[in-house]
């Protein structure tokens, strides 16, 4: 049987652990070839554990495994030079993009008053700027296809406000501000672009968070404690199946929309 994404090409930022990676091989499993795009080594902000090569090389082998192709490429989503050169590669090996998923980010507790210029600027050039500099990049080949679609992995914190987190959440309503932007830009080429909003999710970033203030990663959760449903949080399996629903033509008149997956948190 073919799979839904047969002939279709995903560049997927933070694509070595996590949501990045369960998403790639969500896709992968249903016939997309995918272009996995990590930073792969330590960063000293925010100071828990980024994904590896070892992450990215064993994501490569996984997608072989499922009958896709998968190319890797270690790099920072502030390097545009980085950033050019793995978008190159990806359209001269796969002959085109179909999908890119910006999700790769970090982030980290602070006080506004407390933080430094340089955890700010980390944040923000990351979790936004990043995005900007990938899509930069991904736009005009998915302008040149006439088709395409976007997904920025923007957070509960991209929808409303969050103590300790403003530099977070100013990244992330950053994400909000350039999804709706960039669906009125691109719609005329029939590109799709789309945001979404996931409550806590159960990956090496929400373990990283939980060591850095000491607690375990179900302290962390229960002291968030805003989800309706009784979880703690949610898998990133959840997150891969509302990004494989925008990317499919199932979606194909959704543009400019924040899609929650937040367990109801939103609706205190
Ligand atoms: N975990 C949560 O609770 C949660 C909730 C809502 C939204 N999000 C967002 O979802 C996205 C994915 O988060 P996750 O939970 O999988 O986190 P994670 O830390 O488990 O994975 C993030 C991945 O991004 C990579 N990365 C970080 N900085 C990078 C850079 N500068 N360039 C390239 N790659 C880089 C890391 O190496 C890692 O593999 C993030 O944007 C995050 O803000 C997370």
């Amino acid at each position: 049987m073919r799979g839904e994404f047969e002939g279709r090409v995903a560049f997927i930022t933070g694509a070595a652990h996590g949501q990045g990676r369960v998403t790639a091989l969500a896709l992968a499993g249903e016939g997309a070839r995918i272009a996995a795009f990590d930073i792969a080594r330590s960063l000293s902000y925010p100071g828990y554990d980024m994904g590896s090569t070892a992450d990215l090389e064993s994501l490569a082998a996984a997608c072989r495994e499922l009958g896709s192709e998968c190319i890797t490429f270690p790099g920072d989503v502030r390097d545009d030079a980085a950033v050019t050169g793995a978008v190159d590669v990806t359209t001269e090996r796969f002959g085109r993009i179909d999908i890119l998923f910006n999700n790769a980010g970090i982030c980290a507790y602070g006080l506004a008053h407390e933080l430094t210029e340089d955890a700010w600027d980390a944040m923000l050039d990351i979790n936004l700027k990043g995005a900007w500099l990938v899509a930069r990049r991904v736009i005009p080949v998915m302008i040149r296809q006439r088709s395409g679609v976007i997904i920025n992995n923007s957070s509960v914190a991209g929808l409303r406000g969050m103590g300790r987190l403003s530099h977070y959440a100013a990244s992330k309503w950053g994400l909000t501000g350039l999804t709706k932007s960039w669906a009125i830009e691109l719609a005329p080429y029939g590109i799709r672009v789309n945001s979404i909003h996931p409550t806590g999710v159960n990956t090496p970033m929400n373990d990283g968070l939980a060591a850095l203030e000491g607690l375990t990663a179900k302290e962390i959760a229960e002291r968030s404690a805003g989800n309706l449903l009784p979880v703690p949080w949610i898998e990133a399996e959840d997150v891969a199946n509302a990004v494989l629903y925008l990317a499919s033509d199932r979606a194909r008149y959704v543009t400019g929309a924040p899609l929650v997956i937040d367990a109801g948190l939103l609706s205190r």
